[in-house]
């Protein structure tokens, strides 16, 4: 594999890649809010935004994608109108009361990241490290301080690899009773000073 190239956004070509990436990363914390894969999948791919997702291409395909917070708005913006599109009114409702507590918020001092995720095929060869220098920089070129993120308790692999790039600990938190549904409890969230 080529060494990966990354850069901010996505072409409408490679929109569904992308939202597939997404979907196959994070479909076991969305779905209980999105229905079912298809429905979820569909959802995805309309709401997923070019302008607040990093790319990782290698030999002209996209291989991974880390998405971020930017105007109060993630990766993928499921507003009401969205979800209309594909769901009744009672499950628009259920699906934005499901998705508020996995919400975060831009921040002004950090880039706060939304979602990164690699194909399963290629991971373990530098992709998400690559996606995270990215993110780095483009915090840098905000003026923000650090680079923050939330992981959950039940992916240590993930964690490992923040841990190994220097991510620090700042701060956790608990889904309480909703973890059940997401298949997660608790999170750390951590952060990566932005060098000058
Ligand atoms: C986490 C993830 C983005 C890492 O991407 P990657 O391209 O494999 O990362 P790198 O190759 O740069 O680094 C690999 C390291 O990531 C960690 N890692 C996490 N999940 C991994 C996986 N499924 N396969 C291989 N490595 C994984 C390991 O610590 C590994 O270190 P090692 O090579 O010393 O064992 C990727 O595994 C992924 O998409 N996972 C599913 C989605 C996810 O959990 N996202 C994080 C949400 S907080």
């Amino acid at each position: 594999m080529d060494a990966p190239r990354t850069s901010r956004g996505f072409t409408e070509h490679e929109r569904a890649r992308a939202a597939d990436l997404y979907w196959e990363a994070f479909s076991r914390k969305l779905r209980p809010a999105l229905v079912d894969d298809a429905t979820g999948l569909a959802l995805v791919r309309t709401a997923l935004s070019p302008d607040r997702v990093l790319v990782a291409r290698a030999g002209g395909s996209v291989v991974g994608i880390c998405g971020f917070y930017e105007g109060n708005k993630g990766a993928v913006d499921l507003t009401w109108a969205g979800l209309r599109g594909r769901l009744s009114a009672a499950a628009s409702v259920r699906a934005l009361l499901l998705l508020a507590p996995l919400s975060r918020r831009a921040q002004r001092d950090a880039l706060v990241l939304d979602g990164i995720c690699v194909d399963p095929a290629l991971r373990g060869r530098g992709i998400g490290s690559a996606l995270l220098e990215a993110a780095t920089d483009h915090a840098r070129s905000r003026g923000a301080r650090a680079v923050r993120l939330s992981v959950v308790d039940t992916n240590p692999r993930a964690r490992a690899l923040y841990d190994r790039l220097g991510f620090e600990p700042a701060g956790s938190g608990s889904l309480g009773p909703f973890g059940a549904v997401y298949g997660f409890s608790g999170y750390t969230v951590m952060e990566r000073a932005v060098a000058r």
